[in-house]
């Protein structure tokens, strides 16, 4: 699955240091990275490598420098990154939705602060090659939206905003994507994550009731891990902010789809639909990476869910993963 995108490793010198390395993307940037032969820097507030051990041979993880630290904090952030030299940078350290909900001041610290330092250390190390996350929760905040406004939401529109101003003021370039619904191992947090637990759910034999509804993106996190890392393959030239959805599938299609790779599966969906756009265009993202670079690949639905399924089989067998992590 890892081999179907293209990463373009002879664009890179120098270390790439990804922040929220642990998480799902992160997970999924490190394998692609590592597989590509790309030297690599993980930064994440915990050394808990569970996610990215999935996806990456333990030899070749033990082999990527591990640093913790808190991203909020300007100070360590510094240090990182006037230790590592990155040439680039791919932040992606946050708090999802419920976690900025429940504590919003910590959420404003990660999610807010944590992107002003990415961007101060940018600006004070001349890194030119920085991408970053936003989300598709940031649409909620533009004219004409009926989307649910979440702190979370804002917290990534603030980020957004904040980029365009060091391009401004300092002529520190970013590329901000904002990833709709990511799909695949690793996925197991945040209110988005149920199309991920029902295929594991499907792998375990098990039933589920996916809580929501309706039409929604279906990203392939491997395909939003190409993308962040095509958009520091090259110096940047501006600070953008960009779709990321993959494809707008409604929940009852993903059912049947997850029913042909596992027909007896006892997967379901009830609930109201997600309160957020169902339907956005990867089109302009597209164009600007292959106008400067190439395109970051993708992969179908139906493959997307066979795949995961099916790793999520072997990593069942291995014990890798037990019924436990559905909780
Ligand atoms: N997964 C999605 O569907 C989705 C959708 C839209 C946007 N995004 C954004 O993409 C990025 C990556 O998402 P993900 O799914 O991999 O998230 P995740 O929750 O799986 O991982 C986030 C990682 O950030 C780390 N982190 C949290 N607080 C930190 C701190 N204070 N200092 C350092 N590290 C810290 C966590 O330990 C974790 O490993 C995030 O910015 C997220 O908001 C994700």
């Amino acid at each position: 699955m890892l081999n179907k995108f293209d990463i373009p490793g002879e664009r890179f010198d120098g270390p790439i240091l990804v922040t929220g390395a642990g998480g799902c993307i992160g997970a999924w940037t490190l394998s692609l990275l590592s597989d590509a032969g790309v030297e690599v820097v993980a930064f994440d507030l915990s050394d808990n490598k569970r996610r990215p051990s999935f996806l990456i041979e333990e030899e070749k993880l033990n082999n990527i420098p591990w640093m913790t630290g808190d991203i909020s904090d300007t100070e360590t952030v510094m240090n990182t990154v006037e230790k590592v030299q990155p040439q680039a940078i791919i932040h992606l350290a946050a708090l999802q939705v419920p976690f900025c909900a429940a504590e919003p001041i910590n959420g404003a610290k990660v999610n807010v602060v944590g992107t002003v330092n990415i961007l101060e250390s940018a600006k004070k190390y001349g890194i030119k090659r920085i991408s970053h996350a936003s989300s598709v929760a940031a649409h909620s905040f533009l004219p004409g939206s009926n989307s649910l406004k979440t702190l979370y939401g804002a917290y990534k529109t603030c980020d957004e905003q904040i980029s365009e101003v060091y391009w401004q003021d300092h002529k520190v370039p970013s590329i901000c994507l904002r990833p709709g619904i990511v799909v695949g191992v690793g996925r197991d947090q945040g209110m988005t994550s149920k199309q991920t637990v029902a295929m594991l759910a499907a792998a375990l034999d098990e039933p589920y009731d996916i809580p929501y509804t309706g039409n929604v993106s279906h990203l392939f996190a491997g395909e939003v891990a190409s993308a962040f890392i095509h958009s520091v393959s090259y110096e940047g030239d501006g600070a953008f902010v960009f779709d990321i959805f993959g494809e707008s599938i409604n929940i009852e299609d993903t059912i049947k789809m997850i029913n042909k790779v596992k027909p007896n599966s006892k997967i379901t969906s009830s609930g109201s639909e997600m309160p957020f756009p169902s339907k956005l265009s990867d089109t302009p993202l597209r164009e600007h990476l292959k106008k400067r670079i190439s395109d970051y690949g993708c992969i179908d639905t139906m493959t997307m869910i066979f795949e995961t399924i099916k790793a999520f089989e072997i990593l069942l067998q291995s014990g890798q993963i037990t019924k436990d992590y559905l909780k």
